[in-house]
């Protein structure tokens, strides 16, 4: 069976997109990663993409509406028949432009929290930090035109210690995100994803088919 050919946005050190070059190639993820596309032609996550193969190409933003550069990279995405889009560490917005393609971001909190426009990194987790809490996590959702507000499909929790840090949170969440990504293309990959309004189910082998 022909394996879901992914494309992937990026634009920094590109650690998510390693997990998931390294998990197809141990096969433990059925799919392709045919493209990968930054706006930062610095960005080391195209070099990891180049160093396995992996087609890439920088698209500038720069003096581009979001809906003209999101135009721009919908038709590399289509011309690769690409049909699920993972953010993996893109600073910006992306509208999607083809309803046949389904696009998804893992964020580094608990949303709805610590989220929006300009969270990203460190300063989601200083903030967590700074707030008290006692748990974060990171949360797998499909993007809509809005930042961080698409339909939720799983979220995983991370404990903070009494003695925790943002560096620490920040190693434990980025562990955790690889995780909840991988997870989250096996369901999405599989069909198991179904999404109805603003929430998404996923079907379990072992639920009968009238639960969801
Ligand atoms: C991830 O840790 C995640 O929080 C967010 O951006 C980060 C990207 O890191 N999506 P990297 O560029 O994949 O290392």
């Amino acid at each position: 069976m022909e394996k879901m050919k992914i494309g992937v946005l990026l634009s920094g050190s590109g650690s998510t997109l390693q997990s998931m070059i390294d998990h197809i190639k141990n096969g433990q993820l059925q799919a392709e990663i045919v493209a990968v596309i930054s706006d930062n032609m610095k960005a080391y996550g195209l070099e990891r993409a180049k160093d396995a193969g992996i087609p890439t190409m920088v698209v500038s933003l720069k003096g581009k509406s979001v809906d003209d550069y999101s135009k721009e990279i919908c038709q590399v995405l289509e011309n690769k028949d690409v049909k699920l889009v993972v953010l993996a560490g893109f600073l910006h917005k992306y509208m999607n432009q083809n309803k046949d393609m389904s696009v998804i971001n893992i964020h580094p909190s608990l949303l709805p929290a610590f989220a929006g426009k300009g969270m990203y990194g460190s300063k989601v987790h200083k903030a967590v930090i700074a707030r008290g809490c006692k748990l974060s996590g990171c949360t797998l959702h499909f993007v809509n035109d809005e930042y961080d507000e698409g339909p939720i499909i799983a979220q995983d929790i991370v404990k903070i210690s009494s003695v925790e840090t943002f560096e620490t949170l920040q190693q434990k969440v980025q562990a955790q995100e690889k995780l909840t990504l991988i997870n989250g293309l096996r369901d999405i990959i599989s069909g198991k994803v179904k999404r109805r309004g603003n929430t998404v189910f996923i079907t379990r082998e072992s639920q009968s088919s009238d639960k969801e």
